[in-house]
């Protein structure tokens, strides 16, 4: 079968790498794809935002299966752009990506429908949003509505940052219009858990567990980012964990999207943190997490066509899904400044190391071809991945391979997986 993959960063790298290990694909396209996903599939040049460019070309090129990567698209429709003209698409429609696209939408569903998450309000004017942290707690959380680069969310200790928040985003309109509604949520505390689930509409399979490190710094200091490294099981997602979520969370978001007239089909990321009240939904992405999938699927067992075929044709009961008895680590090795403003254009150094290499994996995030080089491109510049028969074992594997990357301006975290330690 002939299959396109829409997207161009870690993530994409890692679904390309996987599904082209199946034996069912002759033919592996992806658009735009990056300098590393061009050594396990055709790069094609159309972005991600020209769903008519896209489909398109699934239709002259006879694509059988069409995968997509990142949010915007999802949010903006490209899945119902594909499914008008006749083609296989793995991924939620527009109507059932607003699972992500709005967390207004989101936490009312949660709300309706009895999903164990934390209280909130949501506000569309900044006065009355000003008027109700007079007489919040804190710290307290502000999110704007719409996507927002997973930068969108601002955690208050006092009333004077709440109020700049909300000023931030609603006034200055630092995300444009994703911020022209806000959630203020109460603040939780506890371990991040990220749980990615293949979802057939009315099915829904969770995979293995994940945790992200989202701060730029050692020990969760400095800045949001995008994800600067991920453990893959988390040591806190235990049994009990999971049969809590599996009776409270998983299911009942299936039920509650179809209840709404929005069944989704493709994966749901199930951000949780674990309170001392239980499991808690802190956040649902309608797509694969970022850097999440680059410690998931390489301990993914089956075949991941298989599996994205069932999801469309809604006979997920008839899939198993099957894990690695082992674990995962990545280490986001990224541009020095990232988030903020950094230096691109370095050559890498040392790619081939990981050439046939059983165990260890690069993902190309922001890297392109120049000349004969590949170089830097963006904040978060490779994700380096070892599995080993522990999290202790795979962490010192992938901090081991990130010294056979060179480039000038390579910043990493030290502390990816450190967790676990704490966890014995
Ligand atoms: P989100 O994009 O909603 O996952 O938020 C980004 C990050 O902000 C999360 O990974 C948490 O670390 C933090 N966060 C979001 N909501 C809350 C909350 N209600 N309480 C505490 N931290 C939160
Ligand atoms: N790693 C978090 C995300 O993909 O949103």
């Amino acid at each position: 079968m002939k299959v396109l993959i829409i997207g161009g960063g870690g993530r994409e790298h890692a679904i390309a790498r996987k599904i082209s290990c199946s034996s069912r694909v002759d033919k592996l396209y992806c658009a735009p794809g990056n300098a590393g996903i061009g050594q396990c599939a055709e790069c094609v040049d159309i972005e991600v935002s020209n769903y008519i460019g896209l489909a398109d070309f699934a239709q002259k090129e006879g694509i059988d299966l069409t995968v997509v990567g990142p949010d915007d698209p999802l949010v903006g429709g490209v899945v119902d752009v594909f499914e008008e003209r006749g083609l296989r698409v793995f991924g939620p429609r527009k109507n059932a990506a607003i699972i992500e696209g709005s967390k207004a939408f989101s936490k009312d569903l949660m709300k309706k429908y009895h999903i164990p998450a934390a209280e909130y309000e949501i506000f569309d004017n900044p006065k009355s949003a000003i008027e109700y942290l007079k007489k919040s707690k804190y710290p307290t959380v502000i999110k704007a509505d719409g996507l927002a680069l997973g930068k969108g969310v601002i955690i208050c200790m006092s009333y004077e940052e709440a109020v700049s928040g909300v000023k931030q985003i609603m006034e200055d309109k630092q995300f444009g219009s994703s911020g022209d509604r806000i959630v203020i949520e109460e603040f939780m505390t506890g371990r991040e858990v990220s749980v990615l689930a293949f979802c057939d509409g009315t099915r829904i399979l969770p995979m293995t567990s994940a945790q992200d490190h989202k701060r730029a710094m050692d020990g969760d200091l400095g800045l949001n980012t995008g994800g600067m490294g991920t453990f893959s099981p988390s040591p806190f997602y235990t049994k009990e964990v999971d049969d809590f979520c599996k009776r409270n969370i998983y299911q009942s978001t299936m039920d509650a999207m179809k209840a709404e007239g929005r069944d989704f089909v493709g994966i749901l990321f199930v951000g949780l943190m674990l309170t001392p009240d239980g499991p808690k939904v802190l956040e649902y992405n309608a797509r694969f997490g970022d850097p999440e999938t680059q410690v998931v699927l390489p301990r993914m067992k089956n075949d991941i066509t298989e599996v994205f075929e069932a999801c469309i044709d809604g006979r997920l009961d008839q899939i198993q899904l099957e894990f690695e008895d082992n674990a995962a680590v990545c280490v986001v090795l990224a541009s020095d400044g990232y988030p903020g403003h950094y230096e691109k254009g370095f050559a890498i150094r040392g790619l081939e190391a990981f050439n046939e290499k059983e165990d260890y994996y690069v993902f190309h995030a922001g890297t392109k071809q120049s000349g004969n080089d590949i170089v830097t491109n963006g904040g978060r510049v490779l994700g380096v991945t070892a599995t080993g028969k522990d999290l202790k074992e795979a962490r010192e594997k992938a901090y081991e391979a990130t010294g056979w990357i060179n480039f000038a301006n390579k910043y990493m975290r030290r502390d990816i997986g450190k967790a676990i330690d704490e966890a014995k």
